[in-house]
């Protein structure tokens, strides 16, 4: 493990509503030791109508935790229905926000410019971006996984300046481990974020690269925790279903930390 600090990140996407959300919260705050948020950071992303309403739960119970987005939208404002923007999530404390989640890359057919235009638009409101990347799993069986990923990579950070590399974070989930139960192997998973590493020293020097933070996401779990933050290159995790449960995202945050 590297000084870079590490990372938990729960993606709730679109489960719990605002009362639901205080609860989990307050449930996962209540399973965690002092320890535990010691020297690393915690981030939930729960949906657009919770944040309000975390945000004055941390804030009231000096939650050791922060807020993270799910998505924005690249404009500060404008006639965009049913869109949010960045400026508007930096009024709620979103210190963090995912960016070309592969859901919205499938499903909202969000490509690597517009990905790149969002994270662009997080660092110049001083937001984190969480930019994801993954191969899907064709990709993976024809052996095309690195290729796929790394121009991923170059194209979702195009003209994306982060002011110092802990402003920047990725993400390396392979589509075919989301919510599947399937982890990468922790060689794979060391494999791809070092290749990840490297393509980032290309794009903003070593020294830049030696202090972003690349995390792995697809079906993290308590049981799997400790071997992916054991992995070089890995600094942290992004945690879907996991996240869910109060007592399995304390658990992660917990192991993760004692690697
Ligand atoms: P999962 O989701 O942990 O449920 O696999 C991860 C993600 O989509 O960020």
């Amino acid at each position: 493990m590297s000084d870079r600090t590490p990372l938990i990140v729960g993606n709730w996407k679109m489960h719990r509503d605002h009362l639901e959300a205080i609860q989990l919260l307050q449930r996962v705050a209540y399973h965690l030791t002092e320890e535990d948020t010691d020297g690393q950071t915690v981030v939930v992303c729960p949906p657009f109508t919770a944040l309000r309403s975390l945000q004055t739960l941390i804030a009231s119970d000096r939650l050791p935790i922060g807020l993270g987005a799910q998505d924005c939208h690249p404009d500060a404002e404008g006639a965009h229905t049913g869109d949010v923007s960045v400026p508007m999530l930096a009024r709620l404390d979103v210190g963090h926000v995912i960016v070309g989640h592969s859901e919205r890359r499938l499903h909202h057919a969000e490509d690597d410019a517009l990905v790149a235009r969002k994270a662009r638009a997080a660092v110049a409101a001083g937001l984190t971006p969480i930019v994801c990347v993954g191969e899907g799993e064709a990709a993976r069986e024809s052996g095309r996984a690195e290729e796929v990923v790394l121009a991923q990579v170059r194209g979702s950070l195009a003209d994306v300046e982060p002011a110092d590399p802990a402003g920047l974070v990725i993400a390396y989930e392979p589509v075919w481990a989301i919510g599947t139960g399937r982890t990468a192997t922790p060689d794979d998973a060391q494999q791809m974020a070092a290749a990840i590493r490297g393509t980032v020293a290309e794009r903003y020097g070593a020294a830049t690269a030696e202090g972003v933070r690349l995390l792995y996401g697809g079906s993290v779990k308590p049981a799997n925790i400790r071997s992916l933050m054991a992995l070089a290159d890995v600094d942290g995790v992004l945690v879907g279903g996991a996240s869910l449960s109060a007592e399995d995202f304390a658990l992660i945050i917990g192991h993760g930390r004692a690697v």
